[in-house]
């Protein structure tokens, strides 16, 4: 692990490169942002959003919390849509789930973990939502198979809230999209769950 002197040496260094390849690019990000895209994904480390798409700063908008919900009353994550939406006018909101996912493995066990079971408990709701299908897995196929349907789930979510419904009245250009990101390979998957129009 790097120390924290060595963050601000690695920052230079990426700061350096990108200004060598372009040396007006970071005088004309401080100008303004126009991103078509909001991600929506776990705070997992191992799920970088700019990174596994290849983007540079100023492309994609970004939310991560645990288990990358979209909870009906969760302020933060409500106002980053409605600023990506009415604001920036992205074209695709992205809600990201990957496989293994802690957040999710921990909603299936029977142990406490403390304040985050409380967040925690909208996933054992996805579960009840799909408990015929989900009783007959266990181990990993259970875990990933909850990890999919909790991005499902907060497609509609996403789709479900009064900023998308209202955009969508207005004719307004924009989809939802479920992936799932593989840890083992980190390779994407369209779970093909878009939402385009309410
Ligand atoms: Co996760």
């Amino acid at each position: 692990m790097p120390t924290l002197k060595q963050l601000f040496e690695h920052n230079k260094i990426w700061a350096d490169k990108i200004t060598k390849e372009q040396p007006d690019f970071f005088d004309k990000l401080s100008q303004q942002q126009s991103p078509e895209y909001l991600w929506i994904g776990c705070s997992d480390s191992r799920v970088p959003a700019n990174e596994l798409l290849g983007m540079l700063p100023g492309e994609i908008f970004v939310h991560r919390n645990i288990a990358n919900q979209v909870i009906h009353t969760d302020l933060n994550c409500l106002s980053v849509i409605q600023y990506a939406v009415e604001i920036l006018k992205v074209k695709h909101i992205i809600v990201c789930g990957h496989y293994g996912c802690g957040g999710v493995a921990a909603s299936l066990d029977d142990n406490q973990h403390g304040l985050i079971d409380n967040w925690l408990r909208h996933i054992s709701d996805v579960y009840r939502f799909h408990k015929d299908e989900l009783a007959q897995l266990s181990g990993d196929n259970l875990t990933n198979r909850l990890c999919e349907l909790n991005v499902v789930e907060q497609v509609a979510n996403v789709a479900n809230t009064t900023t998308l419904i209202n955009a969508w009245a207005a004719n307004q250009n924009i989809a939802v999209h479920g992936f799932v990101y593989n840890l083992h390979d980190g390779i994407l998957k369209d779970l093909k769950v878009s939402i385009s129009s309410s």
